[in-house]
């Protein structure tokens, strides 16, 4: 069975998904920080067995983040990620209530635009914004 929780068990399956998306190894006390200021997260699971996880970072109600859409190689292509987008967007929406300009940003990975603009996000060029910047 597939479900859905808030939050992660535990910081190994964090580490676990993002080194089998391909990100890396992550050290153990830097993610545990990490998911601990994380504002909102949600793990999805086959049984007992994480397959999947989102998280929004921000202050919460004025600028919110997408980050680290992962979903297991072998689960991918299998709308597991499209529950989490979901997820995540009902947060969004419960926030948006309180604070109906609350701004939501993403940086997509190269070539994974097609995947987010399904979901409503465009490219800030074509919202007339300058590119996303990231510090060397
Ligand atoms: C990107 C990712 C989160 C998508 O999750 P997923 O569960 O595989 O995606 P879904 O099955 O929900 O896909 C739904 C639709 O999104 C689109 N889509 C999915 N993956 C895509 C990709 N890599 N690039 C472009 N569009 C994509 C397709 O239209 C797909 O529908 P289809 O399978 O019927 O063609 C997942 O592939 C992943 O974890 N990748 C590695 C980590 C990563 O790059 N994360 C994103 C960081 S910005």
């Amino acid at each position: 069975m597939i479900y859905i929780k808030e939050n992660i068990n535990n910081v190994d399956e964090f580490n676990m998904l993002y080194d089998l998306v391909g990100w890396g190894a992550y050290n153990r006390k830097i993610s545990q920080k990490a998911l601990d200021n994380t504002f909102y997260s949600i793990s999805v699971y086959q049984e007992d067995n994480i397959i999947g996880f989102g998280r929004l970072i921000g202050d919460s109600i004025c600028f919110l983040y997408i980050q680290d859409i992962m979903v297991k190689p072998e689960h991918q292509r299998n709308k597991i990620g499209t529950l989490i987008m979901n997820t995540l967007l009902n947060k969004i929406n419960e926030i948006r209530k309180e604070n109906p300009d609350v701004k939501v940003y993403l940086g997509a990975s190269k070539d994974k635009e097609g995947f987010y603009e399904q979901f409503g996000f465009i490219r800030r060029i074509d919202a007339g914004l300058g590119y996303g910047m990231i510090l060397k």
